[in-house]
């Protein structure tokens, strides 16, 4: 049976690929930081196993990384994601910036150091880290969301470079834009559902290739200038 890990798995775009997934017969390896409050996540008939994880606490990524050393990951989706505050130029907050950073940028990558091995030691060998087109430089036109736009754009950066590095092993690594959904994140005022969001990009995932790797995609398919 296939397997995925997905962060932040307890609500918004992770709850729904969790969903997903699990009614598709996967094995679902949901991590989140409050497993005990993640009401929906544990209602999810199926192959379901939940785990505590803050993907900025570098011990307890690592930690969950030698728990699981038996299981193979077919797919690690690096979905766990913080805005930060909206702050413009003039009242950035550098404390929160840095924060923003560990989520966003240095928490994927952490996780693809310590679960290097279960991907590739698995059928599939696929990486997806949830990115965002703001932080596509060609696509920013109007400016602002200092914080949040680097933090994506720097995710950009790891997955080129862990598209080249572990090309060896046969890891596929790709940026995903998933649009602007209707999540916590997003709004409820967003045009695109989480359905509606999370189905395009099943169907990306589904049909990526080695070829396509160090490659960003919009939830469509189609691909996004970095
Ligand atoms: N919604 C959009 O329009 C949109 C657009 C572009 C990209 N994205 C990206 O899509 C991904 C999912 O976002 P969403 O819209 O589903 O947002 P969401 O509903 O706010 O969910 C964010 C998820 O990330 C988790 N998270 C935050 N900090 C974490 C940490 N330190 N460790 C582990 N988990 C953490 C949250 O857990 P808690 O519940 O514990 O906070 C939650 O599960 C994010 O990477 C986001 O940047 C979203």
């Amino acid at each position: 049976m296939p397997n995925v890990l997905i962060t932040g798995a307890n609500k918004g775009i992770g709850l729904a690929f969790a969903q997903s997934f699990a009614v598709d017969g996967w094995k679902v390896h949901a991590c989140c930081r409050q497993p005990d409050k993640a009401k929906e996540l544990k209602a999810i008939e199926g192959d379901v196993v939940l785990y505590k994880l803050d993907v900025s606490d570098g011990l307890r990524v690592a930690g969950l990384a030698r728990e699981m050393i038996d299981d193979p990951i077919d797919i690690l989706i690096n979905n766990a994601g913080y805005f930060g505050p909206r702050l413009e130029f003039g009242e950035i907050d550098y404390d929160d910036w840095t924060y923003t950073f560990q989520i966003n940028t240095m928490g994927p990558l952490r996780m693809v150091e310590n679960f290097v091995e279960h991907l590739a030691s698995s059928d599939r060998k696929l990486v997806v880290n949830v990115s965002s087109k703001m932080g596509s430089l060609n696509a920013n036109e109007t400016g602002g969301q200092y914080v949040y736009r680097s933090s994506k754009a720097a995710l950009n950066a790891v997955t080129k470079s862990l598209s080249i590095d572990l090309k060896d092993k046969g890891i596929t690594v790709i940026s995903v834009h998933p649009g602007h959904v209707q999540t916590d994140m997003g709004g409820e005022e967003a045009p695109v559902t989480i359905g509606k969001s999370v189905s395009g990009l099943r169907k990306l995932i589904a049909k990526v290739t080695e070829e396509d790797t160090g490659q960003f995609f919009d939830f469509d398919g189609s691909t996004i200038p970095w």
